[in-house]
């Protein structure tokens, strides 16, 4: 048992513990998450995948909560998430002036079932 959970967590550390579980299918989110994925359709997806590991002109958004660090090496939690949406970063423009809390609110709880 110890030794099965080592090599768990061999392969996890030597694959970058990339493997996390599926997103949740869109014909099960809730309304408030439904409406998220229609801001994330709005905002983001030109630039990012949300249900497909690779990516686009920015990181894929796949598991991006489930993981423990953003890829650029920040902890993977709301308050980072809201600044980089919110501001931008790097190559990824500020986002905070085309949508209100609501939205923003919404796109998080999508982002959490990805
Ligand atoms: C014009 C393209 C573009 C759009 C639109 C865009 N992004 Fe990005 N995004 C990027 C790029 C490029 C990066 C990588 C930035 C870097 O770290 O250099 C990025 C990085 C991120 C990160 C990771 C930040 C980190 O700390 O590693 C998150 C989370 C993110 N974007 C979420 C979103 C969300 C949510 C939206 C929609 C509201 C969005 N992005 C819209 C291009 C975009």
């Amino acid at each position: 048992m110890i030794r099965a959970s080592f090599l768990l967590l061999l392969a996890c550390v030597l694959a970058g513990c990339k493997s996390v579980p599926p997103p949740t299918p869109l014909s099960e989110l809730n309304a408030q998450q439904t409406h998220g994925h229609a801001v994330f359709q709005a905002h983001c997806v030109a630039c990012h995948n949300d249900r497909r590991d690779a990516p686009l002109n920015g990181p894929s958004m796949v598991g991006v909560f489930k993981k423990q660090y953003l890829p650029s090496g920040m902890p993977a939690n709301d308050e980072r998430a809201t600044a980089t949406i919110v501001h931008g970063r790097n190559m990824m423009p500020a986002q905070g002036n085309t949508m209100d809390a609501q939205d923003l609110d919404d796109l998080l709880a999508y982002l959490h079932t990805l």
